[in-house]
């Protein structure tokens, strides 16, 4: 295998320190994502090197220069604190014309707001729940043709930000109230849509023209009330005590008939084609008692740390965390940028 100058964006407050043997300790760090990319490419012998980016891109061009890395592997997730920025990050390392790894600008746009990702589901029939969108700082009004209950929740933010019980709402003034609520906390626009009762599930796609799927994962509420919808909230996906309280657990999706798991797969494919998506990526779905499998949104830059939903059913499909790590970075050079459709057109 050829030895790569790789070069890591993240995140300035996530650089891994050097001792990283806090990594496996008890607590959990926020930069284990950089820590485990970092270590597994040097497992895999390439020379690594993190570039810290809050806001200023002259580090960036000053690492390209300085380096000269084959490629960039994306781990940021905002620029200026701002997450839709992110994108805007990878289209600068794109007009450098140097290869990066993971979704292209236009794909990571798409996905990160849910209400574009809806239009484009509909356009392509693709089965979506239903939605109204209540944009950041217009009056609140109540939609006349809303089914009840619906989901509330932030166009644009993700890791369940914001989500809990009391996101799904009954009755108009309660939409109002967490709406408002939603605006003022996150200051975003805000997404309301039918709530879908069923099974919670995850499938990672890895592929630039044609993408392959990892084993269907499945979030489990194994020790939860009865009356309650199982959902991802806050504290679902973020509190490890909590999720050891109700019996939390992620696994290979067990029982699923072939029909389904092949709806599943084909509208998880069908989803990454239409939100032009490249790299990498996870699409969250659920799916009704009817078996109906409703896609909930599309992750474009999902969590690459070792020991989340990602890498764990990557791994359940028969790729282990540094192989992960080297097909993306095989996509990330084999993703050809309009820049290089125009260099090659000129060489031939
Ligand atoms: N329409 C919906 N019906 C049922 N559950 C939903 C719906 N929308 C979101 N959820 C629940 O909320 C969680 C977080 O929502 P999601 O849209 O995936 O946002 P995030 O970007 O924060 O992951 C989902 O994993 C799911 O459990
Ligand atoms: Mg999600």
């Amino acid at each position: 295998m050829r030895k790569l100058r790789v070069l890591v964006l993240m995140h300035e407050d996530l650089v891994p320190p050097d001792d990283r043997s806090a990594r496996t300790g008890p607590t959990i760090v926020p930069w284990r994502t950089e820590h485990d990319i970092l270590s597994a490419l040097e497992e895999l012998g390439h020379e690594a090197r993190p570039v810290g980016v809050h806001d200023d891109l002259q580090v960036l061009r000053t690492a390209f220069d300085e380096f000269n890395p084959h490629v960039t592997f994306n781990v940021l997730e905002e620029f200026h604190g701002v997450a839709l920025y992110g994108q805007a990050v990878i289209s600068f390392i794109e007009l450098m014309r140097r290869a990066y790894t993971g979704c292209n600008p236009r794909g990571l746009m798409l996905a990160h707001d849910k209400v574009l990702t809806k239009k484009i589901l509909s356009w392509h029939r693709i089965r979506t729940p239903r939605g109204t969108t209540f944009p950041y700082g217009a009056p609140v009004r109540c939609p006349r043709n809303a089914r009840f209950p619906l989901l509330v929740k932030s166009a644009v933010e993700d890791a369940s930000l914001g989500i809990s019980q009391a996101s799904i709402v009954h009755a108009p003034d309660k939409l109002l109230e967490r709406v408002r609520y939603m605006h003022e906390t996150y200051e975003t626009d805000v997404l309301a849509e039918e709530y879908i009762e069923g099974r919670e599930l995850y499938v990672g796609l890895i592929g630039n023209a044609r993408a392959e799927h990892f084993p269907i994962w499945e979030m489990t509420f194994n020790d939860w009330p009865e009356d309650q919808p199982r959902i991802a909230t806050e504290r679902v996906k973020w509190s490890a005590a909590y999720q050891r309280k109700r019996g939390i657990r992620t696994g290979p999706a067990e029982n699923l008939p072939p029909e389904v798991e092949r709806d599943i797969v084909r509208t998880c494919t069908a989803v990454y084609r239409a939100l032009s998506l490249s790299g990498y990526a996870r699409i969250d779905l659920r799916l009704d008692a009817a078996g109906k499998v409703w896609v909930i949104e599309a992750n474009a830059n999902p969590d690459l740390a070792r020991d989340e939903d990602f890498a764990d059913s990557a791994k359940a499909g028969g790729v282990p965390y540094p192989m992960l790590v080297q097909k993306i970075l095989n996509l990330g050079l084999a993703w050809r940028p309009a820049w290089k459709q125009l260099e090659l057109a000129l060489e031939s």
